[in-house]
């Protein structure tokens, strides 16, 4: 069967007004056109991120904003906290131990939340560290870690907070400024609601700090030349014209319905899965009050193995989930519902998690 459902925690369905985007021609990207856009493109960026200070676009995905992170900010050799609460805090520890970095990890059961306690205790324990590295929201169990707490308590700290925002933001609510974020980078593939190729980093004034004495190498990662490009409206390679249309228009349709519209139909809409899919005699992987509002990881009901219902929803009623990655590939269902979602088709996908549940069950 055709897949018609993009069920997925990313990509997302790109909505028709960023298809349409999509479809305008190349133009100069050094032309006045180009830089009057851009720069009016990165305002937009800005007021998603609630911040004052700089929001830069880079060709890349999510896995660059790791890297870009790490050598914009750190020397060699710097301790750092990772907190690996899932699969990507696990990959990032994994890209900061391979730059050379002396991590500690703070290890939190997956599914459960890296709450501003935990990571308090591991800063008491490890008071020299530079940098926290803490994913906002954890795509891999379906958890929304509690960043303001968090950054509150990393500034008191001194710290540098340095935050996954992949799956998050323009899903969830972002204060960047307010809530002591010093660097937050997000994928276009995600809530932005465009194909994957760009990554969207937020910079504050410390990490701008942190730039001019991080110790690595940096050359197509720099970000202290996308700024100063981007004081003109232009990047410093060819810009990725396409999506960066396409980032607008998405940006367009966010602003049109309203940051706050935005989150409340996310919130919304993952209570709707929770729901429906505790009805069914799925468990949700997360603890309750840091369910995501962007993506729901499922455990199924005894009986029903999560792969059978990841592929019969896909064979039999052509609509794409995720199963689990890392340590929690086979046990969990992950439904992503962030972007352009909207209440009927996660009725169509419940109506199908019903139908699967029923029709199979086998032993785990
Ligand atoms: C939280 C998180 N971080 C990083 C990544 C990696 O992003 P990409 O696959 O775009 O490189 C993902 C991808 O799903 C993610 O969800």
């Amino acid at each position: 069967m055709r897949v018609t459902d993009l069920r997925i925690a990313g990509p997302t369905p790109i909505p028709p007004a960023v298809m349409q985007a999509m479809q305008r021609p190349m133009i100069y990207h050094r032309g006045a056109t180009f830089r009057g856009f851009f720069k009016g493109l990165l305002r937009q960026l800005e007021r998603v991120h609630q911040t004052d200070g700089s929001v830069l676009v880079l060709p890349g995905t999510g896995s660059a904003g790791w890297e870009i992170v790490l050598v914009n900010t750190l020397c060699p050799g710097d301790r750092v906290l990772a907190v690996v609460a899932g699969d990507f805090g696990e990959r990032w520890a994994s890209v900061a131990a391979r730059f050379g970095l002396r991590v500690e990890r703070v290890e939190v059961p997956w599914g459960r939340a890296a709450t501003a306690e935990i990571v308090g205790r591991a800063l008491a324990a490890n008071p020299d560290v530079k940098a926290v590295l803490y994913t906002y929201n954890e795509t891999s169990t379906g958890v929304a870690n509690p960043l303001p707490e968090v950054g509150e308590l990393v500034r008191q700290h001194g710290a540098l907070l340095l935050v996954d925002g992949v799956s998050a933001v323009a899903g969830m609510p972002l204060e960047m400024d307010a809530w002591g974020v010093d660097l937050i980078f997000s994928g276009s593939q995600k809530a932005w609601m465009c194909p994957p190729g760009l990554v969207i980093v937020g910079v504050g004034p410390r990490a701008w700090a942190a730039s001019e004495r991080a110790g690595f190498p940096r050359a197509f990662w720099d970000l202290s030349e996308y700024r100063a490009q981007a004081e003109t409206g232009d990047l410093p390679s060819t810009a990725p014209l396409t999506l960066l249309y396409a980032l607008q228009a998405a940006c367009d349709l966010i602003e049109a319905e309203g940051l706050e519209q935005v989150f409340a139909r996310h919130r919304l809409l993952a209570e709707l899965v929770r729901d429906g899919a505790t009805r069914l005699g799925y468990q949700l992987l997360a603890e309750p009050p840091y369910a995501s509002p962007t993506v729901t990881a499922l455990l199924p009901p005894d009986g029903l193995a999560a792969d059978t219902v990841v592929r019969e929803l896909r064979e039999r009623h052509g609509i794409e989930v995720n199963g689990g990655q890392g340590r929690l590939r086979g046990k969990i269902v992950r439904v992503g519902h962030m972007g352009w979602v909207h209440e009927p088709e996660l009725h169509r996908l419940l109506a199908a998690l019903e139908d699967v549940s029923a029709a199979r069950r086998e032993p785990r």
